[in-house]
């Protein structure tokens, strides 16, 4: 066996099947490269590209071969730009050494904290909305999940699309996503594997050059609009307005709660205590959060409003669990006792629509997967969507049954069959932080106002950089009579 004999997933034209992965109908793809084998084969302009598409061989790839995997290199160029060598996009030995430092400021008693802000937020985007008022719940979600995160980050109020850094963000995002999938990016990747390949043979000599070219490859150079002004300036405008912060908080002396301050004041405690970060590293690891904490929590929640609006009595279930809370901020310990149908429907929404649809991974040595076995620098990506609607594990998989998540359900299911967060050392960091926002948000608002969507409409996934409602989901909000 070898990589060539696993099953060509039909359908390919000269250039492989990048149209496939361009056009309309991507969810659909994805499925059919589950159904062409567990382990299943497209090209890129020649190029190929193993999809793990079950349980098994997804956690042979995140969980028990991680450290034989890197990030691929794809992901790495797209978000250079804006998160630098952040958490998200670095390795080996850097990442380590992030993940340490950084962990701390994820375990549940530092998460805690921040729901008092995620209830504030929520607070705050409902008492905006007019009673009876027509809203798109995806633009409200990512509105609230951007005060979240702006708020947990910078200890900004105002932080929103309207104000200047978070604009910035949102036109840096926008420019990455519009880059996914695009055959200059391939073209980019296929160039910086060909070097990394000519590097074994190149003699010592060439070394130097060898890895400056590698470095000037970094930068998305192919990429359309990456040298433009409207980029480039919400670049600088970022950068500006990071270090004037960073600047402030050493000025105060580090005494706020927000992220940015826990970052600045991470010590390394394998380096006598020194500060552990450059203040270009807390930028990289600032402009990460950002990106990954807010648009993948922002399509949960859209989604779960969504699922709930077409189900009637699961909807009503969670109206009662939420009129039961207690009065007052929703807090970290009634989130995680008092929300458990609440959790289940936001955990339900994730499985149905993985805001991260495919985990993509290259090959540092070579490897066996599912016993095949593959040359090192194979690209291996990892196919969520379908592995989430296996009968087998999900039985009726496009029915909305936020039971599954019962924790007796739970505990059956096989590894790496729900991953909505990924697995292994490379795990969201923020899944406590999500999993806490998520319900939260959900509460906090449906106590507030009653949200009408269209039951009868149906409404696609579309794959931008996340899984997101296509056309939006637009509802009708009604204010409701404080409780009591
Ligand atoms: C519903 C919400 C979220 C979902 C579905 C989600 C999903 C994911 C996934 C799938 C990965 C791993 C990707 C891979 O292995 O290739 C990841 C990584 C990451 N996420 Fe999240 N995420 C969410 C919320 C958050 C939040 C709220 C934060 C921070 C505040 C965050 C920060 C990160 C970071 C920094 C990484 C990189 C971790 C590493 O490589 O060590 N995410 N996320």
């Amino acid at each position: 066996m070898s990589l060539d004999s696993i099953p060509v997933v039909p359908g390919a034209n000269l250039l492989g099947h990048i149209h496939l992965f361009q056009g309309p109908d991507r969810l659909r793809f994805f499925q059919r490269i589950a159904e062409t084998g567990e382990l299943a084969r497209v090209s890129f302009l020649g190029r190929p590209v193993v999809f793990a598409s079950s349980p098994a061989s997804a956690h042979e790839v995140l969980v028990e071969k991680a450290r034989l995997f890197e990030k691929s290199p794809g992901i790495r160029l797209l978000l250079h730009y804006l998160a630098g060598e952040g958490l998200f996009t670095s390795e080996g030995d850097l990442w380590r050494r992030q993940r340490r430092l950084m962990a701390p400021l994820f375990q549940p008693a530092v998460i805690a904290q921040y729901a008092a802000c995620m209830h504030d937020v929520a607070v705050r985007a409902a008492s905006t909305w007019k009673d009876g008022a027509a809203v798109d719940l995806a633009h409200e979600m990512t509105r609230i999940a951007m005060g979240v995160v702006g708020k947990a980050l910078f200890d900004s109020d105002t932080f929103d699309e309207s104000d200047a850094l978070g604009d910035a963000l949102t036109v840096a995002l926008r420019w990455a996503d519009s880059q996914g999938a695009s055959p200059r990016l391939v073209a980019q990747i296929a160039l910086v594997d060909a070097l990394d390949a000519a590097a074994e043979r190149a003699p010592q000599a060439l070394a130097g050059l060898r890895r400056r070219a590698q470095e000037a490859l970094k930068e998305p150079l192919f990429l359309e609009g990456a040298r433009g002004e409207t980029l480039q300036r919400a670049i600088r405008l970022l950068d500006g307005r990071i270090q004037q912060m960073i600047d402030e908080r050493r000025a105060q002396g580090l005494g706020r709660a927000d992220l940015l301050t826990r970052l600045l004041a991470a010590r390394d405690e394998e380096n006598a205590g020194a500060a552990a970060m450059t203040d270009r590293q807390v930028r990289d690891e600032a402009n990460t959060l950002f990106v990954a904490g807010h648009e993948t929590t922002a399509t949960s929640l859209s989604w779960a409003f969504y699922l709930l609006g077409r189900d009637p009595e699961v909807r009503a279930a969670v109206q009662r669990e939420v009129d039961a809370l207690p009065p007052g901020p929703i807090s970290f310990a009634s989130a995680s006792t008092a929300l458990p149908l609440t959790t289940r429907v936001f955990k339900e929404a994730m499985r149905l629509y993985p805001p991260v649809p495919v985990y993509a991974r290259r090959l540092l040595a070579d490897a066996e997967i599912r016993g095949v076995p593959l040359p090192k620098g194979t690209l291996v990506f990892v196919n969520p969507y379908p592995i989430h609607r296996l009968a087998g594990v999900f039985p009726e998989p496009e029915r909305f049954d936020p039971d599954r998540f019962l924790p007796e359900r739970e505990a059956l299911r096989p590894k790496s069959a729900y991953l909505p967060f990924g697995a292994g050392p490379r795990v969201c960091i923020g899944l406590h932080f999500a999993l806490l926002e998520g319900p939260i948000v959900l509460a906090t608002l449906m106590r507030l106002v009653r949200v009408e969507t269209d039951p009868a409409r149906v409404i696609e996934p579309v794959l931008v950089a996340t899984l997101r409602p296509g056309g939006g989901v637009p509802a009708r909000v009604y204010r409701r009579a404080p409780a009591g």
